[in-house]
């Protein structure tokens, strides 16, 4: 019941207005830190709105995220140069060791890797970032022992 008050507050900030769904995800997000379904649901219901509609907004936009956040960001650069260097291999192999895809979190809540274009540090490729940390020249099982290192607060 809670949650419904919630997702009416939400939608009645904005005046119960159709056309101010993003904003209202982005306070949803912003409350949550990502968009459960089961609100997505009461979001649809309040507005009297098709939750494919909603879903079709929230894929389309990559600011918005379906799963809680990890513990920390992992960022791996998937630009040009990076991705000629290996970007491709590490993010494969960091999807197969830690059992996550691009754009996800891992079960354990330990990180969320995401891949971006080109972040400006070319001569430093492949890139890698962590929390803000910059990891360059980096392979597959160089980034898996970084991130295994997330754990017991080594290396970062
Ligand atoms: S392509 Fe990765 S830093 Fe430019």
């Amino acid at each position: 019941m809670e949650q419904e008050l919630f997702i009416k507050e939400i939608v009645d900030r904005y005046e119960g207005d159709n056309g101010m769904l993003i904003p209202m995800l982005q306070d949803l997000q912003a409350e949550k830190g990502y968009l459960p379904p089961d609100d997505l649901r009461k979001l649809s219901r309040e507005l009297e709105i098709p939750l494919v509609r909603i879903y079709g907004v929230v894929t389309f936009y990559s600011s918005f995220r379906m799963a809680p956040k990890g513990q920390h960001d992992v960022t791996l650069c998937m630009g040009t140069v990076c991705f000629l260097k290996g970007s491709g291999r590490i993010s494969d192999a960091l999807c197969e060791e830690f059992s996550i895809q691009p754009g996800g979190t891992t079960e354990d809540r330990l990180f969320t890797l995401q891949a971006v274009n080109c972040v400006g540090a070319c001569a430093l490729a492949p890139v890698m970032i962590i929390d803000g940390k910059y990891y360059d020249g980096v392979t597959p099982d160089s980034a898996i022992e970084v991130i295994r290192g997330l754990k017991t607060g080594d290396n970062v």
